[in-house]
């Protein structure tokens, strides 16, 4: 048996600090670019119950953050409930589309939410509508949720902007003279899109972006998660996430997935290594979880051989 210490450190020398749990495939858009988490899409759902048992093993080895996605995990009524089963937690969060945040910011933080995600990629609704095969009128939704969550103190609130060629390129200043208009309570997120569903269409040069920003920006943070860099640019805060062919990101990746239906998910990007969880008795949580470390491979490594082999797996399988 494993100490504490190293139950959750990988023969990289990763340690995993961080869940990141989907809640649900389900979801009420349906984003042109989008990974669902990298599930294969089963309509089963965890418990409240099992949901807190691993949440609770995994926090007796280390675990001191976790992010809930989904699908879409507002769609699930007992979130709440999810949130008040949970152990003491540095960070409970949640990426949500925003469109149902209006409504339950005030009784997520109640249930202990400490912050969330939510995903914008564009302030015009009719681009909003064709990104999200929702309505226009969802954008003002979004917006109304993302005042609700700073308003009941889930902040910094930060805006995922996924980057899309032809779509919302020429977005970046506008989203930051958003996050600037709401001093402090925001933070833009600019994600390089993968190769999921119609995402390879839409990728550009995300590196020259980045840079370009990085010239204009006054003050460079470093993330220890990802090793992602933010910048302070005229008072608005944006950070860069750009994991396709970056060995450094995956080198300094400290979380483990859950899928909605109890599988433990070493990487996004790998789906033929899951470890499920579902049927277990919670007293073999620890050698499952132990399990899933041991198939912790950095996807993008410096080493070319090593890319080669993983690249047989899912990326652009679906
Ligand atoms: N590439 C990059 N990011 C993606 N997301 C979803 N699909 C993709 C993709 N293909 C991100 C969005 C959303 C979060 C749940 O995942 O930013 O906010």
């Amino acid at each position: 048996m494993k100490t504490s210490n190293d139950l959750l450190t990988d023969k990289f020398g990763r340690t995993v600090r961080s869940l990141r749990i989907s809640l649900t495939n389900r979801c009420n858009l349906d984003c042109i670019y989008c990974h669902s988490e990298g599930d294969e899409g089963s309509r089963n759902e965890m418990t409240v119950g099992i949901i807190s048992d691993i949440v609770t093993t995994a926090a007796k080895f280390g675990v001191n953050k976790v992010k809930f996605s989904g699908g879409e995990p507002l769609v699930r009524k007992d979130f709440e409930e999810i949130l008040r089963a949970l152990p003491e937690l540095k960070d409970v969060s949640v990426t949500t589309n925003g469109v149902l945040l209006k409504d339950r910011a005030y009784s997520l933080k109640e249930a202990g939410l400490d912050r969330v995600n939510v995903s914008l990629d564009t302030l015009d609704p009719e681009k909003y509508a064709y990104i999200t095969h929702g309505r226009p009128e969802n954008l003002n939704d979004v917006l109304e949720g993302i005042n609700t969550a700073i308003d009941a103190g889930l902040t910094p609130v930060k805006i995922n902007m996924v980057l899309l060629k032809g779509i919302n390129e020429n977005e970046i200043d506008d989203m930051l003279e958003f996050v600037r208009g709401h001093k402090g309570d925001l933070v833009l997120q600019i994600i390089q899109v993968m190769d999921f569903r119609d995402g390879a269409q839409y990728n550009l040069d995300a590196e020259e972006i980045e840079k370009k920003l990085e010239r204009r920006a006054d003050e460079i943070k470093m993330r220890k998660m990802h090793h992602r860099k933010s910048y302070i640019i005229d008072g608005a805060e944006v950070e860069f996430v750009r994991p396709i062919d970056n060995a450094e990101f995956c080198a300094n990746c400290n979380r483990l997935r859950i899928t909605a239906d109890g599988k433990l998910k070493p990487c996004l990007l790998v789906n033929d290594n899951l470890i499920d969880f579902s049927n277990a008795d919670p007293e073999d949580f620890p050698e499952l979880l132990r399990a899933s470390i041991e198939r912790r491979i950095p996807f993008y490594t410096d080493s070319k051989e090593r890319t080669i082999i993983e690249k047989r797996t899912i990326i652009g399988d679906k």
